[in-house]
């Protein structure tokens, strides 16, 4: 096989077989394919598409590229979740404790935050101690014992997709249904799920700003997943505004603690027992979903989650004291709440403009392998249809230093539009996705 000569089929929509992607896969994760030439592929899949059975091979190949986490013998159905990330996205902090209490075992790996779009692991740093570095064997050892793990990475991931995926962010080729479902899939078949349900957010604050383009790469991944002998749910969930109320590092952390001892922002409340629902009911603990909501309403009851919440951070080393009392956690220097300019009902809150200034104050990163500060970021005070009194708090901004505090305020005030009629509530879901349908 030559590589030119599949590039040239792609180019010219020609479906390429499984064994072409393996070897074209192989040849690229070994070197002996050039960027150059697999940047001209990616270019040709961007234009020309690829079918579910070809996408399907490419999500297979890349994960089998590098390591494949086998974790049966620590859990009997291996569920997983995969956000495809947003602002005030602090998911994961709730929902693994919450599952576990249903009696669900579960052992996230997640990222870091890029953009706009924040990262679990970014988050739970913000507890000293707390450890996002488990070996292999300490995460395999941990999810047998105690039954939730949350750690970055561990072993050497379906390698072909870190580098095809950094390649495509330099080449324009970001922005292709089948290699975004192909990347995300390869990763969390190469985690060892079985089960998964993907969060698809839609909005400005998101990957997808549509709900059709939203929807068109839940189907796909679903598919992905069936295809691969997996099972799959795509849940697709508003992200206009920020999830919740907090934006930054410690303020989601501190919020997540608030939700787990019952005290939530109602739509993230929600948009936990969702998730943790669809989780629940894939994991085979309940024969349909409405009973797999009950399960989870009757886990959020207990209080149960925030003593698993606790005991999760004892485990991986982090400091408990800042869980009892997170006023301990990370604290900005400067907190100024800023006060509605006007009366009115709440039209957008521009989450996409929320998550970039919460970046702007320190809480985020624009490249790779930059540090954050945990404790800046943003607390919006209102959701989208509320009708806020001239001189209420709008938003509160925690900033380092009066400058950043000055230049994220206009940009935050303009991220609000104002309505004078009544505006309706935004939906936090705009459908699910089964391969059921
Ligand atoms: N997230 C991924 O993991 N891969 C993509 O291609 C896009 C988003």
């Amino acid at each position: 096989m030559r590589a030119v000569d599949l590039i040239i089929k792609k180019r010219d929509g020609e479906e390429l077989t499984t064994e072409e992607i393996q070897e074209f896969i192989t040849g690229y994760t070994n070197g002996d394919i050039p960027d150059y030439q697999a940047a001209a592929w990616a270019m040709a899949v961007l234009f020309n598409g690829m079918t579910p059975r070809e996408i399907t091979d490419l999500t297979l190949a890349m994960a089998h590229s590098g390591d494949i986490l086998d974790l049966s013998g620590a859990v009997d159905i291996v569920v997983d979740k995969h956000s495809t990330g947003g602002v005030g996205d602090k998911t994961s902090l709730v929902v693994l404790p919450l599952v576990l209490t249903c009696g669900v075992h579960i052992g996230k790996m997640s990222g870091r935050g890029l953009g706009f779009s924040g990262g679990t692991l970014d988050k739970v740093e913000s507890i000293p101690g707390f450890r996002t570095d488990l070996s292999s064997e300490e995460f395999l050892e941990q999810l047998s014992t105690f039954g939730m793990v949350l750690t970055g990475q561990t072993g050497d991931l379906a390698p072909a997709d870190g580098k095809l995926y950094a390649l495509r962010d330099v080449t324009g080729t970001v922005p292709s249904l089948p290699l975004i479902a192909s990347s995300i899939m390869s990763k969390k078949i190469a985690a060892g799920a079985q089960r998964i349900v993907l969060d698809v957010k839609a909005g400005e604050g998101a990957f997808m700003e549509t709900v059709p383009e939203a929807r068109e790469l839940a189907e796909l991944m679903v598919q992905i997943a069936h295809l691969a002998g997996r099972r799959a749910v795509g849940l697709i969930s508003d992200m206009n505004q920020p999830l919740g109320f907090a934006v930054g590092n410690a303020l989601e952390v501190k919020e997540a603690i608030d939700t787990l001892k019952g005290n939530g922002p109602p739509d993230f409340v929600e948009h936990c027992l969702q998730v943790a629902t669809y989780m629940v009911y894939l994991a085979e603990r309940a024969d349909h979903v409405e009973a797999a909501r009950s399960i989870v309403e009757k886990a959020n009851h207990s209080g149960q989650a925030f003593e698993k919440f606790r005991q999760l951070v004892e485990v991986q080393g982090g400091d408990v004291s800042y869980v009892d009392h997170p006023h301990k956690l990370p604290q900005a220097k400067l907190v100024e709440a800023v006060p509605a300019p006007r009366r009115g009902y709440l039209a957008v809150i521009d989450a996409r403009v929320i998550g970039e200034m919460a970046v702007v104050l320190g809480a985020g990163r624009l490249k790779k392998g930059m540090p954050v500060d945990h404790a800046v970021g943003i607390v919006v005070h209102h959701k989208v249809g509320d009708y806020v009194e001239v001189g209420e708090p709008l938003f509160t901004i925690h900033a380092d230093s009066q400058d950043k505090l000055d230049e994220v305020k206009p940009e935050l005030l303009n991220a609000h539009q104002w309505s004078d009629d009544p505006v309706k509530p935004l939906p936090l879901f705009y459908g699910v996705v089964t391969d059921l349908e």
